[in-house]
């Protein structure tokens, strides 16, 4: 465990500053449509402020009729970009 405030770095060019990652945690903080809330963002970026090397979301659908459960993050729709990519720069802030 001498390594888990060293960097990370992948192949790809992807650094994480150290080896401390946030699971991915249900929050169903989520708009009932899968967009993010004000409340989901808040929550995740207090995570990400407290130092963790990558911060994770819940799990998220990928489909609108693959929802796992009230309040999950969605992936599916122009709709939700302006939220994740707003999450996205907030947690690397
Ligand atoms: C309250 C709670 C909510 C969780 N929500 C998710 C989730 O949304 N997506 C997911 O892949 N895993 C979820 N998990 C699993 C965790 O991310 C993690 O894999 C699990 O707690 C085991 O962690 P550990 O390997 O550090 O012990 C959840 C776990 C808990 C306790």
């Amino acid at each position: 465990m001498k390594d888990l405030f060293q960097p990370l770095n992948f192949s790809c060019g992807v650094s994480l500053k150290n080896r401390f990652m946030l699971a991915p945690l249900t929050n169903t903080q989520s708009h009932t449509d899968g967009r993010l809330s004000d409340d989901e963002y808040h929550w995740l970026t207090m995570r990400a402020e407290g130092g963790f090397g990558l911060t994770m979301t819940c799990a998220a659908h990928v489909q609108a009729v693959g929802q796992g459960f009230p309040g999950q993050l969605g992936v599916f729709g122009d709709e939700h970009l302006e939220g994740l990519s707003r999450l996205a720069n907030g947690i690397k802030s």
